[in-house]
């Protein structure tokens, strides 16, 4: 690494030495390349003679095309860079061989870009070598191409004046065409591109900017588990930590909360009790994107017997929101619609059940459903029967009593008659859900999320929350209320969300775990990569419908905070909340392209917002990266509107946590507050261990250290079903019976139950001097106002251990005793568990600090 370093800083130099001979002039060329499918970007190679080329890079990516869903597209073929009259640069680029579109992007120096957007151009044809040119007759720049669709070549011209509107398309000819690409010789290969004239200092800034980036991606490669090489000699170390109290400052006391996403299984089959797998026959292909050919109504269902049968149907719903039922026929007594649970239903010993159903029969008959919890041999581990099923829908329930404890069962309904009987929302509920509540949460995992001791929980998402394409977009009234006029819905994840935990179980989770509920809205476009009705880019709710989508919007809080008298407050004390939520923050947007699609649509909503209820704190969104376009132009769109705070998402590996630990430290206080809404280190293969965990740690650390500025934070995603998991790493596994806990889970768990509302400075010295052994130690002191108690954390992300001496005269500390918590382990460790113990503190407080280690000290004040 530190070879590295120095040929990189040797290398720099040599770019500055080269600037006494350097030209006013050069030319630079700009190309794509074929490789890899097109996928590579935009690449400059410069010239002082246009013979002679040196190419920036090699073949480094100064912008890549964003068109399309993640994994797929992404190609930039033909760019062509053109200035436009007032010094700004355009580069436009054609998609794929098939699309009307091209796209477009716009920048000053030609490394910084605008979002990019994707003109339609053409109904039917594609567009190939897209070309600039100013007509300075018309003041307009024209934009033509090539199309070869069915075999026709034809060229077409449209017109702009903004890169925005664009002229009605035109057929043109050969002498609209500026032909401007030419082929020159990169590295020993021809490369077609187009040539620039342009300042010296241009050139200077792409190679700066690329030397820059080069840079930072050796620091963040920097990894723990090179730490036997990088710090061979290092023996143990001394640390003095003196307190400085007269520099305190408030800090926020919302710092750590989580992040609710159903994605791997988080809500049904996960947090969500219910045992039934697909109660409501709901299951569509769609939700797979036609992927899984099991995945139907019928999923999880089955029958058992030779003579009945079931089939779906739609005619009579219970709710048409609820289309699909099951229409069971039956045929001998014994014959059994059978549910297999998600991978089958766990039962306790002793424990009670809460089965329901709608059920009407069809043909006159009458009778009662036999319902059982059976294993695959047919063993009974449960049983009862329903009242009397009536020809119209009826809800019937009943409650059953496991006998033995069984990982496995299966739930068998067999009808006692003859004919034909519907069912719809077959469910089967533990009585024993978190706090006992009705439609409630699975106990041992919201116990698990309530010991983070969480000061807020964002829901439902992450990209549930924008949707995958304009129809999938979370909608919060298609979640609350009686459970059979929900309306469930495809999850983004390629599965399905039944929407039984919807607005009114996320809001009550909050208060009973006493965390302020953070709802995140879509603001009015789908995820930027969505499969569906996107084109490559977001798209955005027609403009003619955002007036009731803003309206959505105001009644959700209404429906958190208005009286019971209200339209919408009623409806939350009908289901069982007479007393307003008290909603205060609410989420708009996620980690959105910032387009001109976007901005119309956000500015609306928060413009409603902060009219109709200013007392609401709205957090805007900047883009999925701690950098780049949409950090940069969300960060100004949400300055320009005085947004309260945004959310931020980056995740990061290692490197990246130490060497920018300084990160928040150059936040400009006066700007939006930052809620730092997805974040965790990344690691290759994705696990988590105790180097993910003690980077959360330092960064933790670091944030707090800024928590007048980063007011809330969330590690991302929190749940993940064994089996079922489409992202990792996540903070908390599980499957039907048991909860794994991370390393990184036990980093949240120690700040969220050791937090504070203010911050104490500290003057850390380490008795060896180097900057990248005392970038491995990191602490934050701080003060809890509620407890009155001093917490110092403390992080060593080193392969040895330091001695510490705490300097704590100036605190009014109660000497005697106090709590010490310890997470240690080799960096590879996956099941690393803090260790906890009292101990006893005098004014000159020493303590070991384990190599590779966080520590949480608590004291009393006196
Ligand atoms: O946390 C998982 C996903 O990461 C979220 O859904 C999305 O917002 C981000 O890209």
């Amino acid at each position: 690494m530190k070879l590295l370093l120095s040929i990189f800083v040797l290398s720099l130099f040599s770019v500055f030495s080269s600037q006494a001979n350097e030209p006013d002039s050069a030319y630079v060329f700009s190309y794509a390349t074929q490789k890899n499918n097109g996928k590579n970007g935009l690449h400059y190679a410069w010239s002082v003679d246009q013979e002679k080329w040196h190419s920036i890079g090699p073949e480094f990516r100064f912008l890549f095309s964003d068109f399309g869903t993640w994994g797929s597209q992404k190609r930039m073929l033909a760019p062509f860079l053109f200035q436009d009259n007032e010094d700004g640069w355009h580069a436009i680029w054609s998609l794929n061989e098939k699309t009307g579109q091209f796209a477009h992007a716009q920048t000053d120096d030609l490394f910084t870009w605008s979002p990019q957007s994707y003109p339609y151009v053409l109904e039917t044809g594609n567009v190939l070598l897209p070309e600039v040119t100013f007509l300075s007759t018309e003041n307009v720049y024209q934009i033509t191409w090539l199309s070869d669709w069915y075999e026709e070549q034809k060229i077409y011209k449209t017109t702009t004046t903004d890169f925005k509107s664009y002229s009605q398309t035109v057929e043109g000819d050969e002498t609209d065409r500026v032909g401007a690409r030419e082929k020159v010789l990169i590295d020993g290969e021809k490369q077609f591109g187009v040539v620039s004239k342009v300042p010296w200092s241009v050139i200077d800034g792409l190679i700066r900017f690329y030397e820059l980036t080069k840079y930072h991606e050796i620091q963040r490669s920097e990894r723990l588990t090179d730490d036997a090489d990088r710090y061979a000699d290092l023996k143990p170390l001394n640390a003095k930590i003196t307190a400085m109290p007269e520099n305190r400052k408030a800090i926020s006391d919302l710092l750590i909360g989580v992040f609710f996403e159903d994605i791997n299984y988080a809500a049904d089959g996960g947090l969500y009790a219910e045992l039934v797998q697909n109660r409501g026959f709901e299951y569509n292909p769609a939700d797979t994107r036609f992927r899984d050919k099991n995945w139907d109504s019928k999923k999880a269902w089955s029958f058992t017997g030779d003579e009945g049968d079931f089939f779906i149907d739609t005619l009579v719903p219970v709710h048409p929101n609820q289309k699909h039922y099951a229409v069971v026929i039956t045929g001998e007594k014994s014959e059994s619609l059978q549910n297999e649970g998600f991978d089958g239903i766990p039962l306790k010993a002793g424990a009670k059940y809460n089965f329901s159903v709608f059920a009407r029969t069809l043909e006159g008959t009458k009778g009662k459903l036999e319902v059982r919890l059976v294993d695959e041999n047919g063993n009974v581990y449960a049983e009862g029967q329903s009242a009397v099923v009536k020809p119209d829908w009826t809800k019937l329930t009943l409650t059953l009593t496991a006998k033995e404890t069984i990982d496995k069962a299966i739930l068998a309904l067999t009808p006692q008659f003859k004919g034909k009987v519907a069912l719809d929302m077959i469910s089967l509920f533990p009585r024993k859900t978190f706090k006992e509540r009705k439609n409630g949460l699975r106990a041992d995992l919201a116990q698990t999320i309530a010991d983070l001791h969480p000061r807020f929980v964002r829901f439902p998402g992450g990209c549930v929350a924008h949707g995958d394409g304009l129809h999938n977009i979370y909608r919060w009234k298609n979640t609350v209320g009686p459970l059979e006029t929900r309306k469930p819905d495809r999850n983004i994840w390629n599965y399905h969300q039944s929407m039984g935990l919807g607005y009114f179980e996320y809001f009550q989770f909050c208060e009973d775990v006493g965390a302020e509920p953070l709802p995140v809205i879509a603001a009015g476009v789908p995820c930027q990569n969505s499969q569906t009705g996107g084109h490559g880019q977001q798209g955005g709710i027609p403009m003619c419908d955002m007036d009731q989508y803003v309206q959505d919007i105001l009644d959700l809080i209404e429906w958190a905070n208005g009286d019971k008298g209200t339209r919408w407050g009623k409806l939350r004390a009908e289901s069982g909340h007479p007393e307003p939520f008290n909603l205060k923050y609410v989420g708009i947007g996620n980690e959105d392209l910032i387009t001109d699609i976007f901005q119309e649509r956000f500015i609306m909503i928060f413009d409603a917002i902060k009219e109709k209820h200013p007392e609401i704190t709205v957090i805007g969104t900047v883009g999925p990266f701690s950098e780049g376009t949409d950090y940069r132009v969300g960060w100004e769109l949400a300055s320009k509107l005085e947004v309260p705070m945004v959310d931020e998402h980056y995740y990061q590996p290692p490197g990246w946590y130490l060497n920018n630990q300084d990160y928040y430290d150059r936040y400009d206080r006066s700007e939006p507050k930052v809620y730092l809404g997805e974040y965790a280190t990344h690691i290759p293969g994705r696990k988590l261990n105790m180097e993910t965990a003690l980077c959360d740690a330092l960064h933790l650390i670091n944030v707090e250290r800024n928590a007048d500025v980063v007011s809330m934070t969330s590690y991302a995603p929190l749940l993940a079903k064994k089996g079922n998991t489409q992202w990792n790493p996540d903070l908390i596994y599980f499957d039907n019976t048991n909860i794994y806990l991370t390393p990184d889970y036990y980093v949240q768990k120690l700040f969220g139950q050791n937090s504070g509302d203010e911050y104490i400075p500290s003057m850390v010295s380490l008795s060896d001097n180097n900057k990248d052994v005392q970038k491995r130690i990191a602490s934050s002191f701080v003060y809890d106002s509620k407890s009155g108690d001093y917490i110092l954390k403390l992080a060593n992300l080193l392969p040895v251990s330091v001695h510490t001496e705490v300097d704590l005269s100036k605190i009014p500390i109660d000497f005697g005793d106090a709590q010490l918590t310890v997470l240690s382990g080799e960096v590879d460790d996956e099941k690393a568990k803090p260790e906890a113990k009292t101990i006893q503190i005098d004014k000159e407080l020493t303590y070991t600090l384990p190599a590779y280690s966080f520590s949480v000290l608590r004291m009393k004040s006196n």
